[in-house]
Protein backbone atom coordinates (compact mmCIF):
# COMPACT_ATOMS: atom_id res chain seq x y z
CA UNK A 1 0.00 0.00 0.00
CA UNK A 2 1.52 3.28 -0.87
CA UNK A 3 -0.95 6.18 -0.01
CA UNK A 4 0.83 8.47 1.91
CA UNK A 5 -0.89 11.18 3.72
CA UNK A 6 2.10 13.35 5.68
CA UNK A 7 6.05 12.83 4.61
CA UNK A 8 8.03 14.24 7.34
CA UNK A 9 11.71 14.41 5.77
CA UNK A 10 14.58 14.97 7.67
CA UNK A 11 12.88 17.55 10.70
CA UNK A 12 15.47 19.12 12.71
CA UNK A 13 14.17 21.66 15.36
CA UNK A 14 16.87 23.80 17.44
CA UNK A 15 15.66 25.64 20.28
CA UNK A 16 17.42 28.77 21.91
CA UNK A 17 20.24 27.08 24.34
CA UNK A 18 21.00 25.44 21.99
CA UNK A 19 18.64 22.74 22.70
CA UNK A 20 18.53 20.06 19.58
CA UNK A 21 15.50 18.15 19.87
CA UNK A 22 14.46 16.69 16.68
CA UNK A 23 17.42 15.62 15.02
CA UNK A 24 16.77 14.54 11.51
CA UNK A 25 13.24 12.82 11.78
CA UNK A 26 11.90 10.73 8.79
CA UNK A 27 7.87 9.87 9.29
CA UNK A 28 5.70 8.81 6.93
CA UNK A 29 1.64 8.27 8.02
CA UNK A 30 -0.11 6.28 5.38
CA UNK A 31 -4.38 7.63 5.11
CA UNK A 32 -6.24 6.47 7.89
CA UNK A 33 -3.03 4.82 9.80
CA UNK A 34 -3.77 4.92 13.93
CA UNK A 35 -0.10 5.36 15.06
CA UNK A 36 1.32 5.99 18.48
CA UNK A 37 4.46 8.18 19.31
CA UNK A 38 5.83 7.37 22.56
CA UNK A 39 8.47 8.00 24.41
CA UNK A 40 10.07 9.81 27.88
CA UNK A 41 8.68 13.05 28.66
CA UNK A 42 11.11 15.90 26.97
CA UNK A 43 11.82 13.76 23.94
CA UNK A 44 10.50 16.02 21.86
CA UNK A 45 6.84 14.33 21.03
CA UNK A 46 5.04 17.59 21.30
CA UNK A 47 7.25 19.63 18.73
CA UNK A 48 7.17 17.10 16.56
CA UNK A 49 3.31 16.77 16.32
CA UNK A 50 3.23 20.85 16.01
CA UNK A 51 5.56 20.19 13.25
CA UNK A 52 3.51 17.67 11.70
CA UNK A 53 0.23 19.68 12.24
CA UNK A 54 1.34 22.95 10.83
CA UNK A 55 1.49 24.67 13.92
CA UNK A 56 5.41 24.78 14.22
CA UNK A 57 8.01 25.03 11.26
CA UNK A 58 11.16 22.82 11.54
CA UNK A 59 14.71 24.84 11.49
CA UNK A 60 15.34 22.40 8.60
CA UNK A 61 13.35 19.45 6.80
CA UNK A 62 10.12 19.45 5.26
CA UNK A 63 6.29 18.66 6.03
CA UNK A 64 4.51 17.12 2.64
CA UNK A 65 1.04 16.79 3.66
CA UNK A 66 -1.20 15.37 0.96
CA UNK A 67 1.49 16.27 -1.61
CA UNK A 68 1.80 19.65 -0.37
CA UNK A 69 4.68 21.07 1.38
CA UNK A 70 3.31 22.40 4.06
CA UNK A 71 5.66 25.33 5.29
CA UNK A 72 6.02 26.09 1.66
CA UNK A 73 2.71 28.08 1.75
CA UNK A 74 1.73 31.06 2.73
CA UNK A 75 0.68 31.39 6.27
CA UNK A 76 -3.00 31.85 4.95
CA UNK A 77 -3.08 28.79 3.06
CA UNK A 78 -1.35 26.61 5.95
CA UNK A 79 -4.09 28.06 8.20
CA UNK A 80 -6.70 26.93 5.66
CA UNK A 81 -5.14 23.19 4.97
CA UNK A 82 -5.22 22.97 9.23
CA UNK A 83 -8.80 23.85 9.39
CA UNK A 84 -9.89 21.81 6.59
CA UNK A 85 -7.58 18.62 6.72
CA UNK A 86 -6.69 18.40 10.26
CA UNK A 87 -7.72 18.78 13.33
CA UNK A 88 -6.25 18.76 17.08
CA UNK A 89 -7.08 17.26 20.30
CA UNK A 90 -5.09 18.31 23.58
CA UNK A 91 -4.19 17.12 27.01
CA UNK A 92 -6.48 19.86 28.30
CA UNK A 93 -8.94 19.88 26.13
CA UNK A 94 -9.16 23.76 24.93
CA UNK A 95 -12.78 24.22 25.00
CA UNK A 96 -14.17 27.47 25.70
CA UNK A 97 -15.80 27.68 29.25
CA UNK A 98 -18.59 29.72 28.09
CA UNK A 99 -19.54 28.27 24.77
CA UNK A 100 -21.75 24.78 25.02
CA UNK A 101 -20.57 21.84 23.93
CA UNK A 102 -22.12 22.04 20.41
CA UNK A 103 -21.12 25.84 20.27
CA UNK A 104 -17.77 23.99 21.08
CA UNK A 105 -18.21 21.64 18.53
CA UNK A 106 -19.27 23.56 15.32
CA UNK A 107 -17.09 26.84 15.76
CA UNK A 108 -13.93 25.48 13.23
CA UNK A 109 -17.13 24.99 10.66
CA UNK A 110 -18.45 28.41 11.81
CA UNK A 111 -15.03 29.96 11.17
CA UNK A 112 -14.66 27.64 7.85
CA UNK A 113 -17.73 28.27 6.17
CA UNK A 114 -17.88 30.23 3.02
CA UNK A 115 -22.30 30.17 3.09
CA UNK A 116 -23.38 27.15 4.61
CA UNK A 117 -26.66 27.87 6.98
CA UNK A 118 -25.74 27.69 10.48
CA UNK A 119 -28.71 25.20 10.85
CA UNK A 120 -26.85 22.56 8.77
CA UNK A 121 -23.67 23.46 10.76
CA UNK A 122 -26.02 22.47 13.67
CA UNK A 123 -27.26 19.16 12.66
CA UNK A 124 -23.42 18.08 11.38
CA UNK A 125 -22.46 18.63 14.97
CA UNK A 126 -24.92 17.17 16.58
CA UNK A 127 -24.46 14.20 14.49
CA UNK A 128 -20.81 13.93 15.37
CA UNK A 129 -22.01 14.68 18.99
CA UNK A 130 -24.71 11.69 18.95
CA UNK A 131 -22.11 8.91 17.21
CA UNK A 132 -19.48 9.72 20.27
CA UNK A 133 -22.48 9.26 22.81
CA UNK A 134 -22.69 12.62 23.56
CA UNK A 135 -26.23 14.29 22.67
CA UNK A 136 -27.37 14.61 25.38
CA UNK A 137 -24.99 16.57 26.70
CA UNK A 138 -24.97 19.48 23.58
CA UNK A 139 -26.32 22.26 25.29
CA UNK A 140 -24.22 21.67 28.51
CA UNK A 141 -21.16 23.36 29.15
CA UNK A 142 -17.60 22.48 29.86
CA UNK A 143 -17.79 22.77 33.44
CA UNK A 144 -21.07 20.55 33.83
CA UNK A 145 -19.23 17.80 31.81
CA UNK A 146 -16.88 15.27 33.28
CA UNK A 147 -13.09 15.07 31.69
CA UNK A 148 -13.88 12.36 29.67
CA UNK A 149 -16.91 13.85 28.38
CA UNK A 150 -15.16 17.12 27.72
CA UNK A 151 -12.57 15.31 25.71
CA UNK A 152 -15.32 13.47 23.32
CA UNK A 153 -16.38 17.50 23.11
CA UNK A 154 -13.12 18.07 21.51
CA UNK A 155 -12.73 15.22 19.78
CA UNK A 156 -16.07 16.04 18.31
CA UNK A 157 -14.70 19.36 17.32
CA UNK A 158 -12.02 18.19 15.64
CA UNK A 159 -13.92 15.91 13.14
CA UNK A 160 -16.32 18.85 12.27
CA UNK A 161 -14.45 20.00 9.29
CA UNK A 162 -13.89 16.18 8.32
CA UNK A 163 -9.68 16.52 8.06
CA UNK A 164 -7.96 13.80 7.05
CA UNK A 165 -5.87 13.14 10.03
CA UNK A 166 -6.86 14.14 13.85
CA UNK A 167 -3.18 14.60 15.94
CA UNK A 168 -3.55 14.24 19.84
CA UNK A 169 -1.43 15.01 22.46
CA UNK A 170 -1.42 12.75 25.65
CA UNK A 171 -5.42 13.08 25.10
CA UNK A 172 -6.21 10.89 28.03
CA UNK A 173 -3.34 12.23 30.38
CA UNK A 174 -6.26 13.49 32.73
CA UNK A 175 -7.92 11.43 32.63
CA UNK A 176 -8.53 7.72 34.98
CA UNK A 177 -7.95 4.61 33.13
CA UNK A 178 -11.73 4.11 32.83
CA UNK A 179 -12.37 7.37 31.19
CA UNK A 180 -9.40 7.27 29.21
CA UNK A 181 -10.33 3.95 28.19
CA UNK A 182 -13.63 5.60 26.68
CA UNK A 183 -12.01 8.33 24.86
CA UNK A 184 -9.26 6.14 22.93
CA UNK A 185 -12.44 3.32 22.00
CA UNK A 186 -13.90 6.87 20.44
CA UNK A 187 -10.62 7.78 18.72
CA UNK A 188 -10.39 4.22 17.13
CA UNK A 189 -14.01 4.08 16.48
CA UNK A 190 -13.15 7.97 14.83
CA UNK A 191 -10.49 6.25 12.11
CA UNK A 192 -13.27 2.93 11.47
CA UNK A 193 -16.17 5.36 10.82
CA UNK A 194 -14.93 8.57 9.20
CA UNK A 195 -11.96 7.05 8.12
CA UNK A 196 -9.69 9.92 9.45
CA UNK A 197 -5.69 8.67 10.08
CA UNK A 198 -5.42 9.49 13.83
CA UNK A 199 -1.72 10.50 15.32
CA UNK A 200 -1.73 9.82 19.28
CA UNK A 201 1.44 10.83 21.29
CA UNK A 202 1.43 8.98 24.44
CA UNK A 203 2.81 7.87 27.31
CA UNK A 204 0.77 5.22 28.26
CA UNK A 205 1.98 1.64 26.85
CA UNK A 206 -1.81 0.53 27.68
CA UNK A 207 -2.94 3.07 25.03
CA UNK A 208 0.00 2.89 22.69
CA UNK A 209 -0.99 -1.14 22.44
CA UNK A 210 -4.57 -0.35 21.01
CA UNK A 211 -2.93 1.24 17.49
CA UNK A 212 -1.53 -0.16 14.59
CA UNK A 213 2.10 0.99 14.98
CA UNK A 214 4.07 2.47 17.44
CA UNK A 215 7.34 4.81 16.66
CA UNK A 216 9.12 5.36 20.01
CA UNK A 217 11.30 8.59 20.13
CA UNK A 218 14.90 8.50 21.62
CA UNK A 219 17.79 11.26 21.42
CA UNK A 220 15.94 13.13 19.09
CA UNK A 221 15.17 10.57 16.68
CA UNK A 222 12.71 7.90 15.98
CA UNK A 223 12.89 4.05 16.66
CA UNK A 224 9.96 1.58 15.86
CA UNK A 225 9.87 -1.07 18.47
CA UNK A 226 7.74 -4.14 18.00
CA UNK A 227 4.19 -4.20 19.47
CA UNK A 228 3.90 -6.11 22.49
CA UNK A 229 2.43 -9.15 21.29
CA UNK A 230 5.84 -9.41 18.82
CA UNK A 231 8.59 -8.43 22.00
CA UNK A 232 6.92 -11.43 23.91
CA UNK A 233 6.83 -13.99 20.89
CA UNK A 234 11.27 -14.49 21.21
CA UNK A 235 10.37 -15.34 25.61
CA UNK A 236 7.73 -17.92 24.34
CA UNK A 237 9.99 -19.24 21.90
CA UNK A 238 12.55 -19.74 24.63
CA UNK A 239 9.42 -21.51 26.91
CA UNK A 240 8.53 -23.83 24.51
CA UNK A 241 12.46 -24.97 23.96
CA UNK A 242 13.12 -25.12 27.38
CA UNK A 243 10.05 -27.35 27.96
N1 LIG B 1 9.07 26.79 22.77
C1 LIG B 1 10.12 26.20 23.34
N2 LIG B 1 11.25 26.89 23.62
C2 LIG B 1 12.33 26.29 24.18
N3 LIG B 1 12.37 24.99 24.52
C3 LIG B 1 11.27 24.25 24.28
C4 LIG B 1 10.09 24.80 23.69
N4 LIG B 1 9.17 23.82 23.56
C5 LIG B 1 9.74 22.70 24.05
N5 LIG B 1 11.01 22.95 24.49
C6 LIG B 1 11.93 21.96 25.04
O1 LIG B 1 12.14 20.97 24.06
C7 LIG B 1 12.18 19.68 24.66
C8 LIG B 1 11.10 18.81 24.04
O2 LIG B 1 9.82 19.31 24.42
P1 LIG B 1 8.47 18.62 24.02
O3 LIG B 1 8.39 18.54 22.53
O4 LIG B 1 7.37 19.33 24.71
O5 LIG B 1 8.65 17.15 24.61
P2 LIG B 1 7.58 16.03 25.00
O6 LIG B 1 6.28 16.40 24.40
O7 LIG B 1 8.14 14.75 24.46
O8 LIG B 1 7.53 15.99 26.49
C9 LIG B 1 12.02 19.89 26.15
O9 LIG B 1 13.31 19.92 26.72
C10 LIG B 1 11.36 21.24 26.25
O10 LIG B 1 11.69 21.89 27.44
MG1 LIG C 1 4.47 16.81 25.23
Amino acid sequence: MNNKLIEAINIHKIYPGPLHVLKGIDLTIEAAEVVAVVGPSGAGKSTLLHILGGLDAPGQGRVIFGGQDLYGLSDARRAQARNSDMGFVFQSYHLLPELTALENVILPAMIARDSGKTSAIEFAGLKILDQLGMEARASHRPNQLSGGEQQRVAIARALMNGPKVVFCDEPTGNLDSASGEMVMNTLLGLNESHGAAVVIVTHDEKIAGRTQRTIMMKDGLLEAPLKAAQRRAPNEIEVKGIL
